[in-house]
């Protein structure tokens, strides 16, 4: 079964104003596998579960033509609002069943998607796509981000915050996920029967941004989203009450100032036989 989310109006701007974008680094290792393993031309690069497009149009610089799809029309919609080259596209569109004749994908990317998918109808089904040679990126990233902030001793109390946060949103949490979503990829990775593939655990990625906007990244979950929609108040008290405590151990009085947010990728690479 396919979970759908990500579908309100509200939450697809969410999305695109505080969601990070994949890191240039974990991009590039994906060409790098693609290079290594099929070499070029790079014709055709799908980005399944695209949302508002973010991963998609980094894409855009390394093939002829990229395509993003996405069940979500609000998604999509915020992705075509945003200037993007004349060599990326967006479709609707399942992952368990995508428009595109057989072997014509020379890299299929899921980025924070593949989780909402049927796994076994977005595998066989990407299967069917790839070319000779062609390869699958599956990569998204932990929810429990760390901050820095000033020093080791307020990181960590900042840090204590947080987990308390992602606790109070744990019961929140979509079924299908699990406690930790690494699991799920884990199997995903593990019925991949191509021989060449690789399974890489932990890249954490730092970057800077207001504490207004980490605020927001959390808040774009789907636990978070589920708890909103379930009892609004409850929510926005929730979030003031961690931001408070935030600022206090900070010890300033604007959620503009800067923290550092470091992020934890996981991604799964493989490249479908020749024959
Ligand atoms: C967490 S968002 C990730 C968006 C984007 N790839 C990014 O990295 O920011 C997941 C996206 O997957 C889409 N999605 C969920 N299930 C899907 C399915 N079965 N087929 C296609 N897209 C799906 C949702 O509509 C949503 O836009
Ligand atoms: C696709 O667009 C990007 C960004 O404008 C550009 O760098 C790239 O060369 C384009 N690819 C082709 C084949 O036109």
């Amino acid at each position: 079964m396919a979970h759908r989310l990500f579908e309100g109006k509200e939450h697809a701007a969410s999305y695109q104003k505080y969601r990070v974008s994949p890191p240039d680094m974990l991009i590039g290792q994906i060409l790098a596998f693609l290079e290594k393993k099929k070499g070029k031309p790079f014709s055709l690069a799908v980005d399944v579960g695209c949302g508002s497009g973010q991963g998609t149009v980094l894409l855009a610089p390394h093939f002829d033509q990229v395509v993003g799809t996405d069940i979500s029309p609000a998604q999509l919609e915020v992705a075509q609002s945003h200037g993007h080259a004349p060599n990326v596209s967006y479709r609707e569109g399942a992952a368990e069943e995508m428009p595109f004749p057989d072997s014509s994908v020379d890299l299929l990317t899921a980025m924070t998607a593949a989780h909402w998918f049927d796994a076994p109808g977005f595998l066989r089904e990407a299967d069917r796509l790839l070319s000779p040679r062609g390869c699958l990126a599956l990569l998204s990233y932990t929810m429990d981000m760390e901050l820095q902030y000033a020093d080791d001793h307020r990181s960590q109390r900042l840090n204590e915050v947080c987990k308390e946060f992602y606790a109070a949103l744990l019961p929140y949490r979509n079924a299908h996920l699990g406690s930790c979503s690494v699991t799920l990829y884990k199997h995903m990775y593990e019925s991949i029967l191509y021989p060449e593939k690789e399974w890489n655990e932990c890249l954490w990625v730092k970057s800077h941004m207001p504490l207004r906007s980490y605020m927001g990244l959390v808040e774009s979950f789907s636990s978070y989203q589920t708890l909103l929609k379930k009892d609004p108040e409850q929510a926005k008290r929730l979030s003031q009450d961690i931001m408070d405590k935030l600022l206090a151990v900070m010890g300033v009085s604007t959620a503009e100032t800067e923290v550092a947010v470091a992020v934890k990728y996981f991604y799964v690479l493989a490249c479908k036989p020749a024959e």
